[in-house]
């Protein structure tokens, strides 16, 4: 029986892997963590409160898991925006507070995750820790520029993931640490931009989760270390 966790699970994508993982028969404990508290009525799924800027918080959130391991770990926290800014859309909209925030939610959060959770990942069997990140963070695809800090800090993020992938093998062979571009998803984080999106682009949670489980499952060692885009391909950083 597997043990699975994900990270970000009050978020739209972060929900859909919780419902997606709902569905397999052969997970025995699910465990939903997030900042803001989610209603279950599955006996599977095991809530634990984490906030990911908080060491002590993904450090207790570790430790709560009493299972010797786990098998996919989906990290799916991010922010582009908040209620008091939006992405820079030049460079007149720099400021250190607004940067500060989301490289702390989008690199340093994650960083601080594969601190205190990878080595909970199983080492018997083929186990995944699966970051959500972004294309954006590609900078060999970057043709439109904005968006400053989120873009640095999903090339930031996808540099960790690279590093991590490295830094794992030397205690699990059977650990693979990927990114993942999920596609243009409707929820709270896109929600402002949807209407710049090309016709049937847009796609729901549901749906993209449905892909990215088919390259978790078929992702090895040999994309440790990669951006994966929803469709398989390598995204190049
Ligand atoms: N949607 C897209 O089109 C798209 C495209 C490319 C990449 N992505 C990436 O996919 C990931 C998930 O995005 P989404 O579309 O599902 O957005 P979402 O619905 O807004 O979910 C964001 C999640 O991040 C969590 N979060 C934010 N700050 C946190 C903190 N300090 N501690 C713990 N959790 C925190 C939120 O928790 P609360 O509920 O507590 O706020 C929520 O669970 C992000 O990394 C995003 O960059 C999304």
């Amino acid at each position: 029986m597997k043990n699975v966790a994900v990270i970000g699970s009050s978020g739209a994508i972060g929900k859909a892997f919780l419902n997606q993982y709902l569905k397999d028969s052969s997970i025995s404990n699910i465990y939903a963590i997030s900042r803001t508290h989610i209603e279950t009525n599955d006996e599977r799924i095991k809530y634990i409160q984490m906030d990911i800027t908080d060491e002590k918080s993904v450090e207790n959130a570790a430790k709560t898991i009493k299972e010797k391991y786990l098998d996919q770990i989906i990290i799916a926290t991010g922010i582009l925006h908040t209620s008091s800014f939006g992405p820079e859309k030049s460079i007149r909209d720099i400021s250190v507070n607004k940067f500060v925030e989301v490289l702390t939610v989008n690199t340093i959060g994650p960083a601080l995750v594969g601190k205190y959770f990878l080595p909970l990942l199983n080492k018997k069997n083929k186990s995944v820790m699966a970051f959500l990140s972004a294309r954006v963070g590609s900078i060999s695809d970057n043709k439109l520029g904005g968006w400053y800090s989120y873009r640095a800090s999903k090339s930031a993020l996808n540099q960790v993931i690279k590093n991590f992938s490295i830094e794992i093998r030397r205690t699990n062979l059977n650990a693979v640490v990927i990114g993942l571009q999920p596609g243009t998803v409707k929820s709270k984080l896109s929600e402002p931009f949807q209407k710049n999106v090309k016709e049937g682009a847009l796609i729901s949670a549901e749906e993209s989760v449905t892909k990215l489980f088919k390259v978790i499952e078929g992702s090895s060692n040999i994309e440790s270390g990669s951006l994966l885009s929803w469709d398989g391909q390598v995204i190049k950083p």
